[in-house]
């Protein structure tokens, strides 16, 4: 089967160019002495977590636990939990993980630590964490200075084990077209998770790991010294918002929707058979619609549930039936729409993968 033989909508992931994101972030990485641990909510395909794995990662990160369970099931032996198992359900699951696999946590706060410690208590396991620090996004996570402070709080309670700190800089993102802007943030982030890396020493123990993660930073920067370990998400598929933000190009893009036209009365504004349930809602680079037809140099947008515009660029010259491949803004969420994937080497269609770890 070929490409234009693939009935639309469909969601299509090119392998060479995946490859080829996965060696330079290995090189970015590994190459220079950080473990790697790729955040799975980008792919939530279990085969691309065995070829992060086989290509060097020391695990994956997650952030729920829908995918911490299907990276479990799938084989993966090391993960990192990247949001506070708050309430029974996830309390439960962050002991339960822990008896098969190596499954750490992230804290911020002595009141979620507890529920956890008690019952790690309980079952006679130990949970392995890192404490989250916030170094901008005003997400998650303690600030930089108050590292040390739960550090020593959080000691003192048995079934947990401490190794160190965390972040995500995300909010450098928000700098689009303005790379050493972006670095910049990135560089200042990474300096304030050092100093919750300090805090933390201070307080009695030097952090194992030093956990930082964005594709855009990583593909930008050079990581400084103390940073241990590297979480980025984005940069197995990249996006839309990648090549907004200055970190890749097109042809690094290696997700795309392909879509038919359907109607073309308006001049200029074909309308295609994928939308919001293909792309997503997500669109957080400002005018850069909810996807992006590099060839035409055309936008998805507006898009309503299961129609979209395209608009801009070349878009006019499109008639009623003509297939295009749009790249998604933001490739985690759209990713997250289809339950399964045509995986492509060229023209040609040579797997299909599952989406696994949904809502
Ligand atoms: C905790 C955490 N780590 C790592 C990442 C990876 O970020 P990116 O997809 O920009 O590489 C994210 C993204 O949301 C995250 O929330």
């Amino acid at each position: 089967v070929k490409i234009p033989d693939l009935p639309t909508p469909a969601l299509v992931v090119d392998l060479d160019r995946v490859e080829r994101n996965l060696a330079r972030m290995a090189d970015k990485t590994t190459g220079r002495g950080r473990a790697l641990r790729p955040h799975f909510k980008t792919s939530k395909m279990i085969e691309v977590a065995r070829l992060q794995v086989e290509g060097g990662a020391v695990g994956l990160t997650c952030a729920t636990d829908r995918e911490l369970e299907a990276l479990l099931a799938g084989g993966i032996e090391s993960v990192l939990w990247a949001h506070q198992p708050v309430g029974r359900e996830k309390a439960e699951l962050a002991v339960e993980a822990n008896r098969h696999a190596e499954v750490m946590i992230a804290l911020d706060s002595l009141e979620s630590a507890r529920a956890v410690a008690e019952r790690a208590v309980e079952r006679d396991v130990v949970v392995p964490y890192l404490i989250e620090v916030d170094t901008g996004m005003r997400r998650a996570g303690v600030r930089p200075g108050d590292a040390g402070g739960l550090a020593a709080a959080l000691r003192d309670l048995p079934g947990l084990r401490p190794l160190g700190v965390m972040t995500h800089e995300g909010h450098v993102q928000r700098h689009v077209g303005e790379p050493e802007v972006l670095l910049a943030a990135a560089e200042a982030a990474w300096g304030r998770l050092l100093d919750a890396a300090r805090s933390y020493e201070e307080a009695g123990q030097k952090p194992e790991v030093v956990s930082t993660g964005a594709t855009s930073a990583a593909l930008l920067g050079k990581f400084a010294d103390g940073i241990t370990e590297v979480r980025p998400g984005t940069y197995v598929f990249l996006d839309a918002n990648q090549v907004a933000v200055g970190s890749t190009g097109w042809d690094d893009c290696a997700v795309t929707v392909l879509t038919r036209v359907v109607s073309h009365n308006r001049p200029g504004f074909p309308i295609i058979d994928a939308g919001l349930k293909e792309f997503s809602g997500d669109r957080y680079a400002a005018g850069s619609g909810h996807g992006h037809v590099p060839e035409l140099g055309a936008l998805v947008e507006p898009v309503y549930e299961e129609h979209g515009v395209l608009s801009g660029g070349r878009a006019g010259e499109l008639r009623v039936g003509d297939v295009v491949r749009a790249v998604p803004n933001h490739v985690c969420g759209a990713v997250n729409m289809w339950s399964q994937a045509a995986v492509v080497r060229g023209d040609e269609v040579v797997a299909e993968w599952r989406t696994v770890g949904r809502r």
